[in-house]
């Protein structure tokens, strides 16, 4: 059977443009068939369309032919209809266009479709490898196509901001020589160089950096970024990044036009006012407070310093934590004794234990009733002073962690705070919570190849103030680096940057490259830095972050398109995937087998 054409036929309206006003005339409509229903002499399909969805009707006035045809079609199967608008007998306030119909004239079965295997609807309850698997199909869910249309709005809304600002949108490579952001490159072999491999970009980073020696003053991309590394449900192997760079600024300006950024996406996209200038946090005070560098500062829960107070208390899992150099931290979960039971708290020593600490002890305030895993070895003074520290009132568990490293004792009661939001359901939707964390450390030190690495990149600048300790004490260096949270979830981070070779090259050494591999690796730079390098910073925003978080969504792969899974595979396509040999010898490349 041989599909119809659309010949003489041309699309006057989509789907949901139809309206009451269109009543008594004549319209072409096309699309997916969502369902049809055939009642003898009345015969419904609901056609979809991006829009939505109208009624079509065929009804005793129709020629039975006509009305036979309406009635075969199947879900999915692509029509064009064109027919009269009249009012509908029983109207669906459900739908836009609930109170109206297409008395059909003319149908078109431009496509035919076999039963998909899921229904398209919103009340998906199919997994979601089988969805990867028919994205195609996935995708005409009216949800999936809001997300992307929203995602569309977004990058519309961001490209106009920036173009209002000066900000030239300029293209840069894909296929590059390494830039390191802290994850493995994707790597491309050459044929024409046999053993020379291209790297995809980690990001623009220094090709937007060249772009201010250059003298373009204000750029923005919309940029893939490829960054093999393990994923998440934030984290896709190629992403999206709002990246930005600024000429002849300092963190001030940087962050000013970010936040007139922010605001105004927020307020044109969703309607929402966020108040600017955006509050600001140092890692300090982030780390200590909410044990993250990424605070969800949504909710309370701070973290307690316990360490001056248990000094010297007779509890040997405190006392070995604090002579040990570490610390001891509490959260006090107000009012939180009904929720977490002794079962509960267990539940709780589980997600601590993850991030590495011993265990979680804990004082639960239940009426009269104090229990509490250290009762047999607190005197009673220690145990009140313990109380008054915490603040702990009737019906409060206090839960305390205990680590000879302090970044352990931090980390876990920073995820215990996340754990405990959700419990106790402190999280009220809606709400937007936009903050920058600031001063960052300049390096963190990597304890398995006990070297420095770059906390953001290696082309961040120290703060002036500590750039004579780059050598002497490098742990105590500050970079002119600002990260950007929103939610609890890191938005984007960017930097001032290094504008001098001589410092750059320090700042090579500091992170432990010789001379000879930073000429190797960064030659081209240091390079170009000869020739006169204004002082630069920028930004750069994870779009698909930010498309998730907008949308209310609770992983990117909602937000993008065609995403990779968990082990950076294509469901739908199937990659990666082996290649012919004949490709791998004009490459010159050998797999080698499983060692
Ligand atoms: P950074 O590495 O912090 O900085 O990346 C910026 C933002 O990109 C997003 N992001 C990701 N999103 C999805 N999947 C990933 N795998 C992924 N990795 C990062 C995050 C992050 O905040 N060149 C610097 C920016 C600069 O200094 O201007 C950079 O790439 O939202």
């Amino acid at each position: 059977m041989t599909n119809d054409t659309m010949q003489g036929l041309s699309r006057t309206h989509y789907c949901t443009e139809v309206s009451a006003s269109d009543i008594g005339k004549t319209v072409t409509v096309a699309g997916f068939v969502q369902k049809n229903r055939d009642k003898g002499s009345l015969v419904f399909i609901d056609l979809r369309d991006r829009t939505g969805i109208i009624q079509l009707v065929f009804d005793d006035s129709s020629p039975g032919e006509l009305r036979k045809k309406g009635a075969g079609v199947r879900a999915e199967y692509v029509l064009m209809a064109k027919g009269a608008v009249r009012e509908r007998a029983s109207k669906n306030p459900e739908l836009a266009t609930g109170g109206i119909e297409i008395l059909v004239e003319d149908l078109r079965i431009l496509s035919r479709a076999e039963t998909p295997p899921f229904e398209i609807t919103d009340e998906t309850g199919v997994r979601e490898d089988l969805r990867l698997k028919h994205r195609y199909l996935d995708l005409r869910r009216s949800e999936m196509q809001k997300t992307l249309m929203l995602r569309h709005k977004i990058v519309k809304q961001t490209r106009d901001f920036f173009d209002r600002g000066g900000f030239l949108e300029v293209e840069t490579p894909i296929l590059i020589k390494s830039t390191p952001e802290g994850a493995r490159d994707y790597l491309v072999p050459s044929r024409v160089h046999p053993g020379s491999f291209y790297a995809l970009p980690q990001s623009p980073q220094l090709f937007k950096q060249l772009l201010m020696l250059s003298g373009y003053d204000r750029y923005m991309q919309i940029a893939k970024c490829f960054r093999d590394e393990d994923l998440r449900a934030d984290r896709q192997p190629e992403f999206t990044q709002i990246d930005v760079e600024m000429s002849f600024v300092n963190e001030e300006d940087v962050m000013a036009v970010n936040e007139a950024f922010v605001a105004e996406l927020f307020d044109k996209v969703l309607g929402v006012k966020i108040p600017t200038p955006l509050p600001r946090l140092s890692y300090q005070e982030a780390m200590t407070r909410y044990g993250s560098d990424k605070p969800d500062t949504r909710f309370d829960l701070s973290i307690i310093d316990l360490t001056d107070t248990l000094r010297g208390f007779g509890f040997g899992v405190f006392s070995s934590a604090i002579e040990g150099g570490g610390s001891v931290r509490a959260i006090n979960a107000k009012g939180a004794a009904e929720i977490l039971s002794r079962k509960e708290i267990d539940k709780l020593t589980a997600v601590v234990k993850t991030y590495r600490a011993g265990g979680l002890a804990f004082l639960r305030l239940t009426g009269e009733n104090e229990s509490s895993s250290y009762e047999k070895f607190l005197t009673d003074g220690e145990k009140a002073a313990l109380r008054k520290a915490v603040n702990a009132q009737e019906g409060d568990v206090v839960l305390i962690v205990a680590d000879a490293k302090d970044s352990t004792v931090l980390t876990s009661l920073g995820a215990l705070r996340l754990e405990l939001a959700g419990r106790l359901g402190l999280i009220k939707p809606g709400t937007w919570d936009l903050l920058w964390v600031v001063d960052f450390p300049l390096f963190e030190y990597d304890e398995e190849e006990d070297c420095y690495s770059a906390m953001h990149h290696p082309f961040t600048s120290p703060k002036l103030e500590d750039v004579d300790k780059l050598e002497s004490n490098p742990a105590a260096c500050r970079a002119r680096a600002y990260d950007i949270i929103l939610n609890g979830v890191e938005l984007g981070g960017g930097s001032i940057r290094i504008n001098d070779p001589v410092l750059q090259q320090r700042m090579f050494a500091a992170l432990g490259l010789d001379e000879e591999t930073q000429r190797e690796r960064f030659g081209f730079l240091l390079e170009a830095f000869k020739y006169g390098v204004p002082p630069h910073g920028g930004i750069a925003y994870g779009l698909d972050r930010l498309v998730m978080l907008m949308a209310g969504k609770a992983s990117i792969r909602d937000v993008i398109a065609f995403p990779k899974v968990q082990n950076a595979s294509d469901l739908m396509a199937g990659c990666p995937a082996a290649v012919p040999e004949k490709y791998l010898d004009e490459l010159r490349i050998a797999v080698k087998p499983e060692a």
